[in-house]
């Protein structure tokens, strides 16, 4: 079915009408649409089976992200985040990029890093070679543990070494192993693979196996997202859409030539990335350390995207970083929220779900520095916090927009005067809302 993720107005509905909405988007069941209400969603003792020492779950606001379009496909995104602002800016950016034909994306095999480490080598030299010119039986025997992901069509693909010949432990020989891991993030994978190899590879070089582990730096398995976004999209009320591309690019390059600056604007992207990221019960960390070390591959730390004005005076920009994600194993199928976030995404394969996180990245990123180039984050952040405090005054319905609209036009964003207004409004003084007095 080709649906269209434009849905002007989605913001204003009410939750139980978003909730229809997205249901009806992705054919979702009655008991489906009561675990994104919360009534129905992990349970302490399926949490029990995730971790150790469990006593319960913890939640955390799970918000769609609407307007995108990638490769000329609509997605509703899923993403889980507890900070204000970060999904309406996101689709504020989709809606933007979808004016300028969507966002274009690619992503690498899915091929992951194992780690080796070979010490007490009679000869490192030697000991290298040894291992290259045994590499079909050592990605033979690795295939042999590999299970249902061979079976899928992954498995080893190729074997590299990096020699280390001074480290203060003496000479080091690194082997990596790179392996297909398909649609699972993998590293169940990976590790039982490099384990089975290192007695091998003992045998092989002569040497000693301390650490067999993959590598979240994995820049075999990167994605890729880009967009043009029209220059008159970008003009304000104080500037015209040249000037505001201009503006962008401005901030852009302060971020690749600043790392003060680069790691803020990371960090934005990483809001959204990560929103995704979990929302879609992947592994969040891993996904940061990757994309923070990828940031820093030339020596210093830099931006993970690229803007730029085009010949005809538009905005473009790009993104490229690891995204080892998985849609089968790990949470992704266990916790019932995730596995609805993917049935809500419709992505068929971890490097399409890699992909749309990677729009997601350059979505944000372009909100945050639009807004930091033209009027500032401020405005937009204390409408959110003016909301905050009117629902902590005790308001409810359609006497929030009322108060937030006049404590804005007063300048006057505080909780007294949120309270105030709300006797003013009702002539009544409400209950607070729990916890916040
Ligand atoms: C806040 O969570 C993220 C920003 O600081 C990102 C940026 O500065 O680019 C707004």
């Amino acid at each position: 079915m080709n649906q269209s993720s434009r849905l002007p107005g989605f913001y204003k509905k009410p939750l139980s009408e978003r909730v229809s909405m997205v249901a009806q988007w992705a054919d979702l069941s009655h008991e489906e649409q009561e675990t994104l209400l919360g009534t129905h969603g992990l349970t302490a003792s399926q949490a029990d089976n995730m971790i150790e020492n469990a006593i319960g779950v913890y939640a955390l606001p799970l918000g769609i992200a609407t307007n995108f379009q990638i490769n000329n496909k609509d997605y509703l995104i899923p993403m889980v985040i507890e900070e204000p602002s970060v999904v309406a800016a996101v689709s504020n950016a989709a809606r933007l990029f979808r004016a300028g034909g969507g966002f274009t994306t690619s992503s690498d095999e899915p091929v992951m890093i194992g780690q080796i480490q070979i010490l007490d080598l009679p000869d490192i030299n030697h000991a290298a070679e040894a291992v290259l010119a045994n590499k079909s039986l050592l990605l033979a025997e690795a295939d042999k543990v590999g299970g249902s992901i061979v079976r899928h069509g992954g498995g080893a693909r190729d074997i590299e070494v990096r020699p280390i010949p001074t480290t203060s432990i003496g000479p080091m020989l690194v082997v990596h192993l790179l392996y297909d891991t398909r649609d699972a993030m993998g590293a169940n994978a990976i590790n039982t693979a490099v384990e089975h190899l290192a007695p091998h590879l003992e045998a092989l070089t002569g040497g000693r196996v301390n650490l067999r582990i993959l590598s979240n730096l994995t820049d075999r398995r990167k994605a890729r997202a880009q967009g043009i976004i029209p220059a008159h999209e970008l003009a304000t009320d104080g500037l015209s859409g040249e000037e505001a591309v201009a503006a962008i690019v401005e901030a852009a390059v302060f971020a690749e030539v600043d790392p003060y600056r680069a790691t803020t604007h990371n960090k934005g992207i990483m809001n959204g990335i990560d929103a995704v990221v979990i929302a879609s019960g992947n592994d969040w960390r891993a996904i940061e350390s990757g994309a923070h070390a990828y940031a820093s591959r030339s020596g210093q730390y830099t931006s993970l995207t690229k803007w730029w004005q085009d010949t005809e005076g538009n905005l473009r920009g790009s993104i490229e970083l690891p995204l080892a994600l998985g849609t089968v194993g790990g949470a992704t199928r266990v916790h019932p929220a995730a596995s609805l976030a993917l049935k809500i995404l419709g992505t068929t394969s971890a490097r399409e779900l890699s992909e749309v996180a990677a729009a997601v990245g350059l979505a944000q990123n372009l909100a945050a520095i639009k807004a930091l180039a033209t009027e500032g984050i401020q405005r937009g952040h204390m409408r959110m916090h003016a909301r905050q405090l009117a629902v902590a005054a005790g308001a409810q319905g359609d006497l929030v927009p009322r108060v937030v609209q006049a404590m804005i036009k007063e300048g006057n964003i505080r909780l007294e005067r949120a309270r105030s207004l709300v006797q003013e409004i009702t002539g009544s003084t409400l209950s607070p809302a729990p916890g916040t007095d």
